[in-house]
């Protein structure tokens, strides 16, 4: 898309990101804990992966990225995602052992939407959802690798979640509007997210947190964040300001291109060891202690 750098919401969204700083309180503080729990299972950090698609095999390795970062998933005992794809790829991942949440297009064809949830279902998938940044492009209703994508109703989403018994995850969503309506149609989770930057001048995921977070009081909905997580900072400020967990994106690539289920079991596990540290240095002792008091807005 041929917008100017300004309108960049990637970039909007680091500079928020990195506009948020931390202050220290190192007395009566202890090692921070980084297991917890995410629809009624236990996980061992708070960090997931994205719902990626369209990865071959790196440097003619035999499994596809997709497959290496679930099992770097899988080893790091966090919860993994995947994006758009045919079940013969969905069940390969699965085969990896991650537990995973298949995060289906919303396709015009109603009828391959529900025999991917039937079929993740069968499978024995965590959980699905529906990306619905993905509805619209710039000349209408956007075309994805060829399938044409369509208008998804609040009604529509709604027989989703009542085709399964999986936890339905809702992904793209960054407004209190559309928090509302998922939950109001059973979603079980949200991702707050502007899909890498799709709209311009999308307004950073964690800066509509928070209110996201209030609507949501005791709504019992599961809020993740992505766009631009690459660090422990970043998953600790997500949580801070309301979010569950948060999900890497692109910042998982070059350590999966270049090292595979090693390197991703790397980086993921680095994120993991700056966010103990970020929550043992500011007095939060568990995941579920941390709130926005140790946090300062900059300029
Ligand atoms: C190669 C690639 C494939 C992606 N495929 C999907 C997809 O099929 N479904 C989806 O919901 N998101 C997809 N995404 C978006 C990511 O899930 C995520 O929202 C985004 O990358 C977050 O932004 P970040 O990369 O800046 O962290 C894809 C992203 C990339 C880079």
């Amino acid at each position: 898309m041929a917008y100017t750098r300004l309108s960049d919401a990637n970039e909007i969204t680091e500079r928020y990101m990195d506009s948020i700083l931390i202050e220290e309180r190192l007395i009566d503080s202890v090692k921070a804990e980084l297991s917890f729990d995410f629809l009624g299972s236990t996980f061992d950090m708070p960090v997931m992966t994205p719902a990626f698609s369209h990865l071959g095999q790196y440097k003619g390795r035999e499994l596809t990225g997709l497959e290496e970062y679930s099992l770097a998933a899988a080893k790091c005992n966090i919860l993994n995602f995947c994006g758009m794809m045919e079940n013969d790829m969905f069940k390969q991942i699965i085969d990896t052992g991650a537990q995973t949440v298949r995060i289906i297009k919303p396709y015009a064809d109603n009828g391959k939407i529900r025999d991917q949830i039937a079929y993740a279902e069968e499978m024995g998938a965590f959980g699905v959802g529906m990306d619905i940044d993905h509805i619209f492009g710039e000349h209408g209703y956007d075309v994805v690798v060829g399938e044409k994508m369509a208008a998804q109703t609040a009604e529509m989403l709604r027989t989703y979640v009542e085709a399964t018994k999986l936890p339905f995850v809702i992904k793209g969503v960054l407004s209190v509007s559309d928090a509302v309506k998922s939950a109001d149609i059973g979603a079980k989770a949200i991702i707050v997210s502007h899909h890498h930057g799709r709209l311009p001048y999308a307004v950073p995921p964690m800066m509509v947190l928070s209110r996201i977070r209030e609507a949501l009081l005791g709504r019992d909905v599961g809020i993740i964040v992505d766009c631009g997580i690459a660090s422990g900072a970043d998953v600790y400020k997500a949580i801070a300001l309301g979010a569950d967990a948060a999900a890497v994106g692109r910042s998982m690539l070059p350590a999966l291109e270049s090292a595979g289920v090693e390197g991703t079991v790397e980086f993921l596990n680095r994120i993991g060891d700056e966010l103990r540290f970020i929550m043992s240095s500011t007095g939060f002792a568990s995941v579920s202690d941390i709130d926005d008091t140790a946090l300062f807005r900059g300029k």
